[in-house]
């Protein structure tokens, strides 16, 4: 069981991805606080005391408070930002940008004068404009504003990697960088099964089909639930990154992080190799890519650029 530090997490959206957030915390014993905002209040104190009602089960010390008023999150360390509209079958992450930019601007207003030292984990989607969004409403430093993309597509492009290979998934590592969205940049020369390269293990074909379906691993799972999208996988990354800085574990995580020359780009967040520790992303690793990735990685640039120039023209940046 890990040490309860005096912490406070606030998670802001009860929805899925929220309250599965809230129960990893919890269990993991993230926080002394964890605080679950949403603005149907019932629901964010149902949820809260159907969780500390499971800690004489579970074990875990952490109390959890629902609640709608900003107040309540004030002083929070880490700011897990799961709210907004989640994508119907056939909608893109895009297609919810400028609800969800809204969302973000009214949540970066009280982040901002609420908790001025927390570091906030964006997950709401479309998610590279939207965490672009978040540090430009909060102004707060970039290596305090990061999103959780690449720990999600990594992951789910390890599952694929375990089933093909026939190996367990605990002895994969993958990597998947750029945007979370359909140019998202899987880099094979970076995944493994324990240390051997899956170039040696699976033919070329085969990697490209697991990098289509990881790139579409989102839209899969919305198209079998119908009526929302996934939480278990997205909310144990965000978790497993407010880890990385609440307990200052620096884990090299794939990151959404703001780039200031990183790669060849300025100004501009996007999935990178980063070390995440109690000061945020403390430090940003340049790998070497090959010509193809190279490529990608300017691709994927440029999409996330399109969404954020519909911010700017709709006057929400
Ligand atoms: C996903 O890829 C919700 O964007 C998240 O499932």
């Amino acid at each position: 069981m890990s040490r309860l530090s005096q912490k406070k997490i606030t998670v802001v959206g009860a929805g899925y991805v929220g309250m599965t957030c809230a129960q990893l915390c919890a269990y993991k014993n993230l926080a002394a606080e964890i605080v679950v905002i949403d603005v149907l209040d019932g629901r964010a104190k149902g949820i809260a005391l159907d969780l500390n009602q499971s800690a004489a089960v579970e074990g875990f010390g952490a109390r959890v408070r629902g609640t709608a008023d900003p107040k309540d999150t004030h002083g929070s360390d880490v700011v897990i930002m799961t709210a907004g509209l989640p994508r119907k079958p056939g909608m893109s992450r895009s297609d919810l940008l400028e609800t969800n930019a809204k969302i973000i601007t009214s949540v970066a207003d009280y982040v901002r004068l609420g908790s001025p030292d927390a570091h906030v984990i964006v997950v709401t989607n479309p998610l590279d404009s939207m965490v672009h969004l978040m540090r430009a409403k909060t102004g707060f430093p970039g290596a305090r504003v990061t999103g959780m993309a690449g720990v999600l597509d990594s992951a789910r492009f390890s599952w694929f990697i375990a089933e093909a290979t026939k190996s367990s998934v605990q002895d994969v590592k993958a990597m998947v960088l750029g945007a979370h969205g359909d140019s998202m940049v899987p880099v094979p020369q970076y995944c493994n099964v324990n240390g051997v390269g899956i170039q040696q293990l699976l033919d070329k074909g085969s990697i490209e089909a697991m990098a289509t379906r990881t790139k579409n691993g989102g839209a899969e799972i919305v198209g079998l639930l119908k009526t929302g999208s996934a939480f278990f996988a997205p909310a144990s990354s965000a978790v497993a990154m407010a880890a990385s800085i609440l307990l200052d574990q620096k884990r090299l995580l794939p990151t959404a992080c703001w780039l200031n020359g990183q790669y060849g780009f300025h100004d501009v967040y996007m999935g990178v190799p980063a070390i995440l520790g109690k000061d945020g992303v403390e430090k940003i690793v340049e790998i070497p890519l090959d010509n193809e990735s190279r490529a990608q990685m300017h691709k994927t640039a440029g999409a996330i650029m399109a969404d954020v120039q519909i911010l700017r023209d709709k006057r929400l940046l």
